[in-house]
């Protein structure tokens, strides 16, 4: 396997808990994905319909700016660990800004995620819509108490 990173969002901390294990059990670099705006206690109010969670999930083609990202160690990798938390079942919106504004065609991405209780299975049939000339592996949803093993078995799927 060549150079890999681990790129995350993470609003609350769940699934940046999964992707530092990833990385440490990997050596692959940790990178977050960081909106410009970070989301406050009520902008993830799912319950509320005029959160902006909700605005950006239910309003069409949303992308919420992001922090830039060191671009030449993403474009120097050939697998990409890319994790996030479930919205609707679906990956956030900063997902597609980043997915936007980098090149992974051709690289090898393992998208992860943390949740409540969904799946991760929508979420990645969504991105290979989206984003067709990426490389998907099949989707895998972890929880916090996730084992070195276990991300073992999965990331040796690369
Ligand atoms: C706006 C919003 C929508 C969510 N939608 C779902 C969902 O559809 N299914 C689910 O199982 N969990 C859902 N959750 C729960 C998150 O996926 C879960 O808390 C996740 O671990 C948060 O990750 P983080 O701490 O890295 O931000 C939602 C949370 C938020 C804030």
């Amino acid at each position: 396997m060549g150079q890999a990173v681990v790129l995350y969002l993470s609003n609350t901390g769940h699934t940046q808990g999964v992707a530092e294990k990833i990385a440490a059990t990997t050596g692959a670099k940790l990178m977050a994905i960081k909106p410009q705006q970070a989301y406050t206690a009520a902008d993830l109010n799912w319950q509320d319909n005029d959160s902006r969670s909700y605005h950006e999930m239910h309003g069409g083609r949303v992308r919420p700016a992001i922090e830039p990202v060191d671009g030449a160690a993403i474009s120097q990798a050939t697998t990409v660990y890319l994790g996030f938390p479930l919205w609707w079942a679906t990956a956030p919106r900063p997902i597609d800004t980043l997915l936007d504004s980098v090149d992974l065609s051709g690289k090898t991405v393992l998208p992860f995620c943390t949740s409540g209780s969904s799946a991760i299975d929508e979420a990645v049939r969504q991105l290979r819509v989206d984003y067709p000339a990426v490389n998907w592996q099949d989707g895998q949803r972890f929880t916090s108490n996730v084992t070195a093993e276990e991300i073992q078995d999965w990331s040796s799927k690369a």
